[in-house]
């Protein structure tokens, strides 16, 4: 990685991660920390959330690591979450939203949305909404949302989101909350860019990680035939570690060409405009249109305008 296109110095700074626990989480936290960063893990167990940040406070890790409970799937985490964090610091600087599931059978949260729909999207956006104060109080504020490759991506199901009526696809469902999650930044960018906020989503290539340990071989098939067989593709599709998917992440997080670039989607290390496939120029302000009018049922008028 060009050193330039990342900063090496993040002392002073305040990062949230998501789903830092294991994966391209922990090793985008651990990445943050090291540069001096005070990285929040944010995670769903308590126990496990203890021992990552004892195992991340090391002599040689300059930033202080702390935890703090989040479980993505239930709005009413996202939102105490959100809370808790603007009580007890005065700015946030980075928000990585790293928290998802792949492609898992049918289920619905705590709430009643689908699984995937609410673990990789709205508990973010409850998150990221509450916490915008924040964000805004910091000097130059981020979010980083983690998407996908764009042939993974599908549209958004506006009429039918949760799946209540047409035959469930996990496929679908995973596109669709990862289409969700580029909307997210490109309209978080639209709508406080001019406040100085930086706003972008991320696909961190294919890593190896426990994300589709679960699917079938018909199914890994399946994900494998979405992706176009050509040469720039077979090259994207290349196995990564999950240190060198979370650079990826740390790139879009950190970097100035990602900051220039907000609103955009970062894959290998540059900024591309936003996927087709992830709906047109109008689909960001549809989505949060949408998302207020989900988590309502939960949170209230709790995600503030
Ligand atoms: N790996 C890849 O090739 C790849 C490619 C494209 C995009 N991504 C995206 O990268 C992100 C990280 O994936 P990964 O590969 O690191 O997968 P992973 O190893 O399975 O890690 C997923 C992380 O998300 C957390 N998580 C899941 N459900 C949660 C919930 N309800 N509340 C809070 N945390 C929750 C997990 O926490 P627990 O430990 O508590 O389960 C874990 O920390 C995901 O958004 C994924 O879609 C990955």
């Amino acid at each position: 990685m060009q050193a330039q296109q990342i900063a090496e110095d993040l002392r002073g700074t305040v990062a949230v991660v998501t789903g830092a626990l294991r994966g391209l989480g922990r090793e985008t936290a651990g990445a943050l920390a090291a540069r001096g960063a005070h990285v929040v893990l944010a995670g769903r167990d308590q126990r496990r959330g203890a021992e990552a940040v004892a195992e991340l406070s090391t002599p040689e890790v300059a930033g202080e690591v702390s935890f703090e409970h989040l479980d993505t799937a239930s709005m009413r985490s996202a939102a105490d979450c959100a809370d808790r964090l603007t009580r007890r610091l005065p700015a946030v600087d980075l928000v990585v939203a790293n928290a998802g599931i792949m492609a898992v059978p049918f289920a619905r949260s705590v709430d009643g949305f689908e699984l995937q729909l609410a673990t990789n999207y709205l508990g973010h956006f409850v998150l990221i909404e509450r916490l915008l104060p924040a964000l805004l109080a910091a000097p130059r504020g981020r979010v980083v949302t983690v998407t996908t490759s764009a042939p993974v991506l599908r549209p958004i199901r506006w009429n039918d989101p949760n799946f209540d009526e047409g035959d469930y696809d996990p496929f679908h469902a995973y596109g669709q909350s990862k289409s969700a999650a580029v909307l997210h930044a490109a309209g978080l960018h639209q709508r406080f860019g001019e406040d100085g906020l930086v706003a972008v989503s991320v696909a961190p290539g294919v890593a190896v990680t426990d994300l589709g340990k679960h699917l079938t071989r018909d199914q890994i098939k399946h994900l494998m035939s979405l992706v176009p067989r050509d040469r720039e593709q077979r090259r994207r599709m290349r196995p990564r570690t999950p240190a060198e998917g979370a650079e990826q992440i740390v790139w879009a997080a950190t970097g100035e060409a990602a900051a220039e670039g907000s609103g955009g989607f970062c894959e290998d290390l540059a900024v591309h405009p936003r996927p087709a496939e992830a709906g047109g120029p109008d689909s960001p302000e549809q989505l949060r249109e949408l998302s207020r009018r989900l988590v309502a049922t939960v949170v209230g008028e709790g995600v503030p305008d």
